[in-house]
Order: C-alpha cells, then structure tokens, then sequence
C-alpha cells in the first residue's frame, strides 16, 4: 500500500489522448546537429517520418545527400523513409558552406575515419535515392497528404521555395512549415544579424514567408540555449559501444573542437532537434506570434529576420509563429532519452 492510503496505480497510456500521427518531410543540409534530428525524428513515434530531402548548406547537396544516407546507416535504420536529393544552389545569391563548423564532409570528417586495416569505418553509403528530384517528392507529399503534411526545414528554405514557386496550389495544402533559423533578440552566427539558414539563402526564405501557409520558426534565441557538452555526451552514452554510440561521438568531435576553439565550451548546439522537439513535446517550448520580415539585400544585415515580439505592441497581421523560450535540461533529457533508448 502506498504511502497516503492510496493504491499505487500502474497507468497506462491513454491511446484516446495520443496525439493523431504527424506525417512530417524533414528538408536538411545535412551537418552535424541536422544528423542529431534525423536520428531524434526517426525515434520520434508521434511522428511518420515520409521523407528526407536534401538541400545545399553546410555543404554541397551531393555531400548532404551522403551525408543522409550515412546517418540512417550509422542507425541501422530497416526502413529508410524515401530519400531525395535537393537543390544545389540558393534562389539568387552564390552559395556559402559552413564547413568550418561541420568539417570539410559535413559531418565531423567522419569519412576521413580508418580502421585498424586502414578501410574506411564510415564508408559510401549504397545509393538509396528517390528517381525524383526533392523539389518533386516535396510537391507529390503535398498532395498525398493534402493538409496533413508538415514540412521540417532544418537548411536554407530553396527546396521549400522552389516547389512553391512550381506548384502553389498544391504547396497551399501544407499544413505547417515548423523551420530551424532566425535570430531576433540574439546575435546572428553567420554575421552579426544574420543566422545561417536565412543567409545562405533569404530571398527564398521571405518567399516562404510570404506565402501563407502556418509557419513556427525555431530561432537562435532558443537554439543557443541548449547545449550538447562533451562531458554530457561521455555520460550519456556511458558503457555503450554500439554503432550508433560510436557515430555521435564521432560526428560531433570536430565541431566540439571548433566551438572549445571559437566559443570556449567544448560542445555542440544541436539548433535542428529542436523542431523535432516542438512537434513531440510542444510543453518544453513558448512560442509568439509575430510578423517577421527578412533583410534581402542589405550590406551589413543580409539575411536578417526582422520582428517586433512585444506583445503589447500593435503590430501587422502576424504570419508565424516564433519560438520564444525552451526548457533545456528537459528538451536534453528528452533528447537523450528517445536516441538512446
Ligand atoms: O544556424 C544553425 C543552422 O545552420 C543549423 O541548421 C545548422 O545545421 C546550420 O544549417
Ligand atoms: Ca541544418
């Protein structure tokens, strides 16, 4: 008998009160922390993961592609979602990488990685690609999942951009478009106001916008404030040895250096699983509405989001959402606790 008189009560999930199944198309440049949300949505049951596509950002698409391709081994995933390869270059500006930040593959120079007979311990992953081109697969899930589908970019927004501009009608059946970038009441990463995925590409990033469908944006001003250490990690994984054990520690090495090195913390963001975060544990986050506008063309402010969050001030007719605060420690433990399990 319980403490209190009470019998203690082994409750079980109340299938009435799970959330209905989202059917999510995660867009990714894939780096670093883009790997952390693929392996956080892929262990994610309120989500069904249809699709992941690829775009240039961290690195060139062909990489990012590769890169996707690798991380779902590394998981020893049984049932890839269709993989798709995206866009290579941004709507109107030249591309810029960050591979100072992800290494010169995008993902921790994993692939320079030998083993003790001097063979890859990460090699070419066996092609598993859609025949279609991402800005196709995204358009084609639009209509079979007609204002069911939630699009997840995670890069710069030119897949998302182009199939709006080639197909609008079918485009307006997204449900929701839940995006990592931005910066509002932070400092940008790329330049002084500018977060990556914005910069690399805000022309296509204003157009999406612009159009109309429900948008929630995951800025910095929350990204920046969880933080995976390299102690954390260690403790985490512990006594683990598995494959997927081995790839985390691998693939987040080298940007823990860059960031001991540049920001004197020897860790890694992981900005994009946060978005998947937003849509399992909506609790762990507070979001505004806000009317969020992006600078095009400016010298110094390319690629910055501009938006007054204020509440109490009258603003025009919001057109997203902004996510505004997050629980940390527990978006941490969630984190740890669904790619571990
Ligand atoms: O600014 C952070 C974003 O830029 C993340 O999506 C990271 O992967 C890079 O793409
Ligand atoms: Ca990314």
């Amino acid at each position: 008998m319980a403490k209190g008189g009470h019998l203690l009560r082994v409750s079980k999930p109340d299938t009435r009160k799970m959330k209905p199944m989202q059917h999510i198309l995660l867009d990714t440049d894939i780096g670093v922390d883009d790997a952390l949300a693929i392996i956080l949505a892929l262990n994610s049951p309120e989500l069904k993961v249809e699709a992941i596509t690829s775009v240039s950002g961290n690195v060139h698409v062909d990489l990012c592609t590769r890169n996707l391709l690798m991380t779902l081994e590394a998981m020893r995933v049984r049932e890839y979602p269709i993989c798709a390869k995206g866009e290579s270059q941004p709507l109107i500006k030249p591309l810029v990488t960050a591979a100072h930040v992800h290494g010169s593959d995008g993902l921790g120079d994993v692939t320079r990685l030998l083993t003790t007979d001097g063979s890859r311990l990460y090699p070419d992953p066996e092609p598993q690609l859609a025949a279609m081109a991402a800005v196709d697969l995204i358009i084609d899930l639009a209509g079979q999942y007609p204002d069911e589908l939630i699009l997840v970019p995670v890069g710069p927004l030119t897949n998302i951009a182009k199939a709006m501009i080639k197909h609008p009608a079918r485009m307006r059946r997204v449900r929701e478009i839940v995006l990592m970038g931005g910066a509002f009441e932070t400092y940008g990463n790329v330049t002084t106001t500018a977060e990556f995925n914005i910069f690399a590409d805000p022309h296509a990033a204003q157009l999406v916008l612009d159009f109309g469908v429900p948008i929630t944006m995951v800025p910095l001003d929350v990204t920046h404030q969880v933080i995976l250490t390299g102690k954390r990690l260690d403790a985490e994984i512990g006594e683990r040895d598995d494959r997927l054990s081995q790839f985390l520690r691998d693939a987040t090495r080298a940007t823990m250096e860059y960031h001991q090195s540049h920001e004197r913390f020897y860790g890694t963001y992981i900005h994009d699983a946060l978005p998947i975060g937003l849509l399992t544990s909506p609790e762990f986050f507070e979001t505004v509405e806000a009317f969020v506008q992006v600078e095009t063309s400016g010298d110094l402010t390319q690629g910055m989001t501009i938006a007054d969050l204020r509440s109490e001030r009258p603003r025009p007719k919001p057109n997203a959402r902004v996510c505004v605060r997050v629980h940390a420690e527990a978006f941490l433990r969630h984190f740890f606790d669904r790619i571990l399990r």
